[in-house]
């Protein structure tokens, strides 16, 4: 008993003597200042919302669209899961988007999925114009709908089947 008093005034001594979080500045030029705390919230602040996402989800998308059109299947599927990451970390970032994404999330991506897993272009062509559909469907949800997309083109990605 008188140890565990013993300790517990030790522990509220070590406490008391901790410094206060220190204001150090790190990174080129020491660039990112401030407390702990700060420099989480400037960290977070680069990372971007959810739009920064968005433009990886269209990057992913175009690929995606290409890679059905010249039957690359894994390239395909690769685009299609960095996608799904993509969105997810979107998601943990704003999580008030998250409802709207549920649809597209669960029952959409993995349609999309099976279609390129049955590697039959027509399939592939057929589930991304209902891809492409819940994509604006969304953009609608969350008072985007000035946000369009529609298949590209013309293709600016440098990737081809060989
Ligand atoms: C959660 C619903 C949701 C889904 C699903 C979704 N989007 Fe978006 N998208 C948004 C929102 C919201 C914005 C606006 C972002 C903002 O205001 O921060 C946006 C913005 C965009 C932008 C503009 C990005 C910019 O800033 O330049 C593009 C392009 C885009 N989305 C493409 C897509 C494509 C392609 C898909 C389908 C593969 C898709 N989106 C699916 C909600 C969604």
């Amino acid at each position: 008993m008188r140890l565990g008093i013993i300790t517990f005034i030790l522990a509220l001594f070590i406490w008391q003597c901790a410094p206060a979080d220190p204001s150090t500045s790190v990174g080129r030029d020491g660039w990112l200042s401030g407390t702990t705390d700060e420099k989480f919230e400037t960290v977070t602040d680069h990372f971007g919302g959810f739009a920064r996402a968005m433009v990886e989800v269209q990057y992913r998308y175009v690929e995606m669209f290409w890679a059905g059109e010249d039957e690359n299947w894994d390239y395909a599927a690769y685009q299609l899961e960095e996608m799904e990451e993509a969105l997810e970390d979107g998601l943990q970032r704003r999580p008030a988007r998250a409802q709207s994404a549920q649809h597209f999330m669960n029952v959409v991506i993995p349609e999309m999925e099976e279609a390129i897993a049955s590697r039959n272009k027509e399939n592939f062509d057929q589930a991304f114009e209902l891809f492409t559909l819940q994509c604006n469907s969304c953009h609608a949800m969350e008072q985007v709908a000035f946000i369009q997309v529609g298949p590209p083109e013309k293709r600016l990605g440098s990737v081809r089947l060989r």
